[in-house]
C-alpha cells in the first residue's frame, strides 16, 4: 500500500476526488493533505474525509523543512499537485524524483507558466477563440509546467462557451483521469528510500 500526498491552495474538488477513488483500494491511500492556505476548502473537505491535513507558511516550506519532514512521517511515497500554486522546492523535488505530479487545466505547453492557474487559464483560451482545451498530467521539476508530460486529452470549446462551462468540462476531464493515472504511476514505484546528502 503506497501513501499519497497531496499539496493544495484551493477549493480541492480534485483532491476529494482522489481521495474518495483511493479509499477503497489497496493499492494506495491518500494520506495527507497539506495546504498553504489556512482557509482553503481543500483542507475541510480532507477533514470530512478522515484525512490528516497540514497547513505550512512559506518558510516552512522552504527554508525550514517541514513539509519535508512530515513527508517522511508519513512515509510518503508520491506526492500530488491538485489546484497547488507554488514552485515546489528543490529538496523535495530531489527527494522524490519522479514522485510529483502535477495537473494543468490545459494542453501545456500552452497557457502554462507562472500566474496561469484556474479560471485566468480558462479566460485566455476563450479570449483566443481557441477550438479546444484539455488537460495535461506531468513530472513536476523546478520550473512551472514544464515538467516531461504524463498524459494530456482534448475537450472541445463552444463559441459558447463561458469560463465558469469550461472550467466544468475540464474540471470532468480531471475527476475522471487524474486518479487512474496516479494509480499507474504508484503501482509501479519502487520502495520509497530517503537520499542522504551525498545522493540528494
Ligand atoms: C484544477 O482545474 C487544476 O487543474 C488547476 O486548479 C484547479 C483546482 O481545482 N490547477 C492549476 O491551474 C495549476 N496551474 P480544485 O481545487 O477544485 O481541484
Amino acid at each position: 500500500m503506497r501513501n499519497i500526498a497531496i499539496l493544495a491552495s484551493g477549493t480541492g474538488t480534485n483532491a476529494e476526488n482522489i481521495i474518495k477513488y483511493f479509499s477503497n483500494k489497496n493499492t494506495a491511500k491518500v494520506s495527507l493533505v497539506l495546504s498553504n492556505k489556512r482557509q482553503a476548502q481543500v483542507l475541510k473537505r480532507a477533514e470530512e474525509n478522515n484525512i490528516r491535513t497540514v497547513f505550512f507558511e512559506h518558510k516552512e516550506f522552504y527554508v525550514t523543512g517541514k513539509v519535508l519532514r512530515y513527508l517522511m512521517l508519513y512515509k510518503i511515497d508520491f506526492i500530488v499537485l491538485a489546484g497547488f500554486l507554488w514552485l515546489v522546492p528543490e529538496n523535495i523535488i530531489e527527494q522524490y524524483a519522479g514522485r510529483i505530479i502535477n495537473i494543468h487545466p490545459a494542453l501545456l505547453p500552452a497557457y502554462g507558466g507562472k500566474g496561469m492557474y484556474g479560471e485566468i487559464v480558462h479566460k485566455t483560451v476563450l479570449t483566443n477563440k481557441d477550438k479546444e482545451s484539455g488537460i495535461t498530467i506531468h513530472y513536476v521539476n523546478k520550473f512551472y509546467d514544464k515538467g516531461d508530460i504524463i498524459f494530456q486529452t482534448r475537450v472541445k470549446v463552444d463559441p459558447s462557451d463561458t469560463p465558469a462551462s469550461l472550467a466544468e468540462k475540464v474540471h470532468s476531464l480531471e475527476y475522471l483521469h487524474y486518479p487512474k493515472i496516479i494509480e499507474d504511476l504508484v503501482v509501479k514505484l519502487p520502495d520509497f528510500s530517503f537520499k542522504g546528502p551525498d545522493e540528494a
